[in-house]
């Protein structure tokens, strides 16, 4: 940042530092995990506290649950953790807040304390092997469902029929405006064309919130039938929506594709729909894009509205994350070109009613990803985030790359944030700092990590082989980054020191990481460097090889 010069005004200098109290305060709100969760074994009460935090930030209308207010938060769950509910129920009282709105909160977090505790999951897994019933639970993220506690149960899945729910598409429309408004205020214009990544058990957990965004862009809703089935969609007029029919290229997972295949269906009847509605193509992109097609490609109307994409039946992922791992590629375009090779097989039905069911469509793939200006991922989960598993980068730094090579630029990369009180949409290079500061380079994070041993060091290698998965697949890491990971990493002898005696392989891993994101140009940097890192990977190689 520029230091504050004298030309400044006093309302610049103000502004400029409430915006960084808000990204430390954003990055401070982060549920940062302090260790991984080890099997069989309860949490303590310290790990616990974050938690509870968390879930009391929340509204529960369906159970009369109130949220705490944000600025009682800390200090109510602190005394409730130290003395109990009745205690946090006097300190807030003495904020003036009556006793019978809070009380019921507390109760909430004492349940989950309880189920916290009572921990089946070696019973269960051993009771599972000898295949004996095992009582089933819902599959959710816990702080939207704490419902899912105790742990060690059966996961039970959704209906397919019930998504999405009238409550997860009402507050979609919030995040499908959102991420409009945000394209709109850096292009001065809608994107035309978007894609978008589904999975499955983010679709579970917040029943159908991804599917239901996909339904706001194109300006539908889903309609239920006589056995309050969601089967239909109609299309909201465009008075009533206020903006053009975006174009939406879905790409779903395999689980999703298994899991909810009437969702696939409904999907692809939406955009058949949006497609052949009597519009202004200027008000309606999907239309103006199949009747292009049609008359480019001179193909019908059924085969320029194919949208919805995923393997090839029974196949599952993108093998984009493996091409990373193992450095097995020397272009990029490679990665975006498998990408489409693995996921380019449609599916949903046609206007003579055939059901399209995983046929190969490369060039329709191509196409449409062709047009594409925006892709977006919902991030769902408190738990998983962008760096801590290599799907994100092989799903949506996939297709990202996809569309790069076939729309001639890069598309703009957008992630949602619906978990905290405001909605919030993030660039992919927001979503890699902020999660970056909370977690890679957080010292609550690693230490927690660390004290895992062998394990907590191969989880600092995967993190910081997922952040150079976000260069490779869309050239999204700062060259800040590599270079703390670095500094805090391997150029600090104490810790050095700390990651060879726990976990040598992956200290050294993580040094060819670095080397690689630099020899791939993603990390510009000086040469002393970069022989410091060669040195410090000679010695751990020496070391595994029994010379040093
Ligand atoms: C899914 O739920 O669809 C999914 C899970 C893990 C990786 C990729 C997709
Ligand atoms: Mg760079």
């Amino acid at each position: 940042m520029k230091s504050v010069t004298e030309n400044t005004s006093k309302d610049e200098r103000d502004a400029k530092v409430f915006a960084l109290y808000e990204q430390l305060l954003e990055i401070e709100q982060r549920l940062i995990p302090t260790g991984l969760h080890v099997f069989g074994r309860p949490s303590s009460a310290h790990e616990k506290t974050d938690l509870f935090k968390m879930i009391a930030s929340f509204d529960r209308p369906e159970t009369g649950v109130r949220a705490l207010p944000e600025n009682l938060v800390d200090e109510a769950v602190r005394e409730f953790v130290r003395a109990g509910t009745d205690a946090a129920v006097r300190l807030l009282e003495q904020s003036g807040l009556p006793a019978e709105n809070t009380r019921t909160v507390f109760g909430l977090l004492e349940t989950v304390s309880t189920k916290l505790q009572t921990n089946n999951e070696l019973d269960s897994l051993v009771r599972a092997l000898r295949g004996e019933f095992i009582e089933p639970g819902p599959g959710a993220d816990i702080i939207q469902n704490p419902d899912i506690l105790p742990t060690g149960r059966n996961t039970h899945a959704i209906n397919p029929y019930s998504v999405p729910s009238a409550a997860a598409y009402a507050r979609s429309e919030v995040v499908a405006n959102s991420l409009l408004e945000r394209y709109l205020s850096e292009n001065g214009r809608y994107p035309e064309a978007m894609a978008l990544v589904l999975w499955g058990l983010d679709n579970i957990k917040t029943q159908g919130e991804g599917v239901a965004q996909a339904l706001w862009l194109l300006g539908t809703r889903p309609v239920r039938d006589a056995l309050n089935r969601t089967t239909s969609v109609e299309a909201i007029p465009l008075a009533q929506l206020g903006r053009p029919r975006i174009d939406v290229v879905m790409t779903v997972s395999g689980i999703f594709r298994d899991l909810f295949s009437p969702t696939v269906q409904l999907l692809d009847k939406a955009v058949r729909l949006v497609a052949q509605l009597d519009e202004p193509l200027e008000s309606n992109y999907v239309r103006k894009h199949v009747l292009q097609q049609v008359e480019h490609d001179a193909c019908d109307l059924d085969e320029a509205a194919v949208r919805v994409f995923s393997n090839a039946p029974g196949n599952y992922g993108t093998n984009v994350n493996f091409m990373v791992m193992d450095s097995q590629w020397e272009r990029e375009e490679t990665l975006g070109d498998l990408f489409v090779t693995r996921k380019c097989f449609a599916y949903g039905r046609d206007s003579k009613g055939c059901a399209i069911e995983g046929r190969e469509a490369r060039v329709a793939m191509d196409r449409a990803l062709a047009r594409v200006e925006a892709t977006y991922q919902n991030i769902d989960t408190f738990e998983i985030g962008l760096t801590d598993v290599d799907h994100y980068f092989e799903y949506l730094g996939g297709v990202s790359k996809a569309v790069e090579k076939r729309a001639q630029a890069r598309p703009a990369i957008y992630l949602s944030d619906t978990l905290s009180r405001d909605v919030k949409i993030r660039t992919l290079e927001e979503t890699v700092r902020l999660e970056t500061r909370a977690k890679t380079l957080n010292p609550k994070w690693y230490e927690g990590m660390l004290k895992h041993g062998f394990r907590g060091v191969a989880e600092i290698e995967n993190h910081v082989s997922n952040t150079f998965g976000w260069s490779a697949t869309a050239d999204a890491v700062d060259d800040w980054i590599y270079s703390e990971v670095a500094n805090t990493f391997l150029f600090d002898e104490t810790m050095l020191e700390r990651l060879r005696d726990l976990n040598p392989h992956s200290a050294h891993s993580l040094a060819q990481r670095l080397l690689e994101a630099n020899g791939r140009g993603y990390w510009e940097v000086e040469d002393s460097v970069l022989e410091r890192l060669r040195d410090i990977s000679r010695s751990l190689e020496d070391q595994l090889e029994g010379v040093a």
